[in-house]
């Protein structure tokens, strides 16, 4: 999501540490995370910074527009049509604002002849496009709507219906064809998941009386998911999908509600009077109805795509914020661990360790594997250490002196229950994950506008952060070998956005061993939002701000060993008025998927007079949030 309200309820901000208050300078990088992992050179020849109403790539690559908002997902459907657009005709259709993607694989014959399973086939010439779409943008995809205000407190029933069913994930059979890539529409496995598909709620605090409402007296079955920003994958063939920022969707006022704590705990997440109207039609988004039902929102949500029947679960045991994702670091017969972070300013960055050991060979047992475990939450100390502090019920201030009964409350505040434990907090945690090649794990954190001088810290170094930073954490151990279930971990700056010439030392960015020199003018950016890993270790950052410093957002590329370690080079750029999120490689590295979302949005663009029509330019269509596909024209591997 492009931007969020801050919390005016929750300033918990560090006093300053060591005097690393201003850029680069006073923060402490080291060469490499350890690995003897050497990255090969990333060769592809760099596109500038620009702005215009194009995506940009580098010569020598091609980009598919693979789906785009209304494209149908089924055989047989009339192409889309703005105006022609229901609720029920959209449930068959692409969704809006697509955000992250995962790539999983099907394997070719029938499973007597594979004698595989799908998901670990690595077969990259076809698989499911397993896409969230975010949010809506009713004054981009309805006519009639002079800006954004009146499209989000004014909305028709119609209106809100199709948002609901615009809104939620995608999962879309797609193949090689050629050089590049199709969707395949009268696939089985295609499929839609809205704001109102029927799912489980699982883990300890399911059944609690506080996600219990008037058509779920259960608290254990909630219909559909919200705010779908990123996620992640499991090596046991399932998705996970972040619910975020679910806070928007719910109107009333939070100073109504008699419950104390039920009204904190609806302020701090952004429900406010003066939301969105969608309460008008369905009455379990208005708090003054349904106090408990913002509860039953804001968990992780894993389901199994390669079952179109499967329904989707929400995982308590994950705990309850403004999930950006969670991605996982598994080893054969060890717990699983998986980092995920709370996209707000001063929140914080989570751990998730399991009871139990991951066991390839069994599927069945490694599907409870996110149901029971240990939350944790992190400090970032001045000297380079860091500790997972565990959100366990009755462990330290987590009693009921200070207002949890049970371990659904720590779950369900979880906010607070880090804040008691004195986690640092951070500057807009987004996507946390880890590099198989060196096995260290990376923190992207996007801005926080509102850290102040005196609350700077280590990890957070630079006051009023507009271009935001990324921390890497090294658990004990060498060589991409390491302990992600060790309670200490070390941790550095890895690099710092922003201009690395800039004159004001709060804006200067720093990469690649404190130089600039390893970076062209073009190979700076701003505002790391989702982030992956190619097949060679190189990190792919996608951004959402830079807009801000005058130039289009993207991805940039680099590695995170070696010379060139934290030297990033610029590979593609979006339409303006887009973010691009969710970058994903297929497992040969040959295809890179990226989400271009909300292109267009920007002041006084409206579905009756945008400020461009990507990707269709056609003057009956829209700009339309899109997957692309994109490709090397000589089929080798991306980037490389
Ligand atoms: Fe939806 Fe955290 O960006
Ligand atoms: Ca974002
Ligand atoms: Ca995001």
């Amino acid at each position: 999501m492009k931007d969020f309200p801050k919390n005016p309820g929750r300033r918990m901000l560090l006093k300053a540490i060591g005097g690393a208050t201003a850029a680069g300078a006073a923060t402490s990088f080291i060469p490499g995370c350890g690995s003897e992992h050497k990255q090969k050179n990333l060769s592809f020849q760099e596109i500038p910074h620009s702005l215009d109403f194009n995506h940009h790539l580098p010569q020598g690559y091609s980009a598919d527009i693979l789906l785009s908002w209304g494209d149908p997902i089924v055989d047989n459907i009339a192409p889309f049509d703005p105006k022609q657009l229901t609720a029920q005709s959209q449930l068959q259709r692409f969704g809006y604002n697509n955000d992250f993607i995962a790539f999983m694989p099907l394997a070719e014959g029938t499973p007597a002849e594979r004698g595989d399973i799908h998901y670990q086939s690595g077969n990259s010439d076809r698989g499911l496009l397993c896409v969230n779409h975010e949010y809506t943008l009713p004054h981009l995809m309805f006519s009639g709507y002079n800006d954004e205000y009146s499209a989000t407190r004014g909305v028709s029933a119609e209106h809100v219906a199709i948002e609901m069913a615009a809104c939620g994930h995608s999962v879309v059979e797609i193949k090689r064809a050629g050089k590049g890539w199709q969707p395949v529409l009268d696939s089985p496995y295609n499929r839609r998941i809205t704001s109102t598909t029927p799912m489980q709620i699982s883990g300890p605090a399911a059944g609690d009386k506080r996600l219990q409402t008037t058509a779920d007296p259960s608290g254990t079955q909630v219909l559909g998911t919200i705010g779908n920003c990123a996620g992640g994958k499991t090596p046991w063939g399932t998705v996970l999908v972040a619910e975020e920022g679910f806070g928007g969707a719910f109107q009333g006022d939070p100073d109504k509600i008699e419950d104390l704590r039920e009204a904190r705990n609806h302020r701090d997440f952004g429900i406010t009077p003066h939301n969105r109207n969608l309460g008008d039609y369905d009455r379990r988004f208005d708090i003054q109805h349904e106090p408990n039902e913002p509860n039953r929102f804001g968990w992780m949500v894993e389901y199994d795509p390669y079952d179109p029947q499967s329904t989707p679960r929400k995982l308590t045991s994950l705990g309850r914020f403004q999930h950006e994702g969670f991605t996982l670091a598994c080893k054969p017969g060890q717990a699983v661990v998986a980092y995920g972070g709370d996209d707000d300013e001063v929140q914080f960055i989570y751990r998730y360790v399991s009871k139990e050991a991951y066991l390839p060979q069994d599927p069945a047992h490694n599907r409870k594997l996110l149901i029971e475990g240990t939350l944790y939450t992190a400090r970032f100390d001045q000297d380079g250490s860091g500790q997972w502090l565990p959100l366990v019920f009755g462990q330290g201030p987590l009693s009921r002196k200070n207002g949890f009964h049970n371990q659904a409350d720590v779950l369900i505040d979880v906010r607070r229950a880090a804040a008691l434990l004195g986690a640092t907090p951070m500057d807009r945690p987004e996507d946390v994950e880890t590099n198989p090649h060196n096995d260290c794990t990376y923190v992207m954190l996007t801005k926080n506008k509102s850290r102040a001088e005196d609350g700077v810290d280590a990890a957070n170094p630079r006051a009023r952060n507009a271009a935001g930073h990324i921390l890497e954490i090294a658990p004990p151990g060498k060589n991409g070998v390491r302990d992600h279930t060790s309670d200490q971990f070390r941790w550095q700056q890895f690099l710092l956005g922003g201009n690395p010439n800039a004159e004001n030392p709060l804006e200067r960015g720093a990469y690649g061993q404190q130089s600039s020199y390893n970076i062209s003018s073009h190979g700076w950016f701003a505002n790391p939002d989702n982030v992956a890993f190619d097949p060679l270790g190189n990190m792919w950052v996608a951004t959402d701000g830079c807009e801000s410093f005058g130039f289009h957002n993207g991805l940039w590329a680099m590695a995170t060993e070696g010379p060139l370690r934290a030297a990033p080079k610029h590979f593609f750029g979006c339409p303006q008025g887009a973010e691009a999120c969710g970058p994903e490689f297929t497992p040969d590295g040959k295809t890179l998927f990226v989400s271009v979302q909300h292109p267009a949005d920007a002041l006084n663009s409206t579905y009756d007079h945008p400020l461009h029509r990507w990707p269709d330019n056609k003057p009956k269509l829209p700009p339309r949030p899109s997957v692309l596909a994109i490709y090397r024209d000589d089929g080798g591997e991306v980037g490389s």
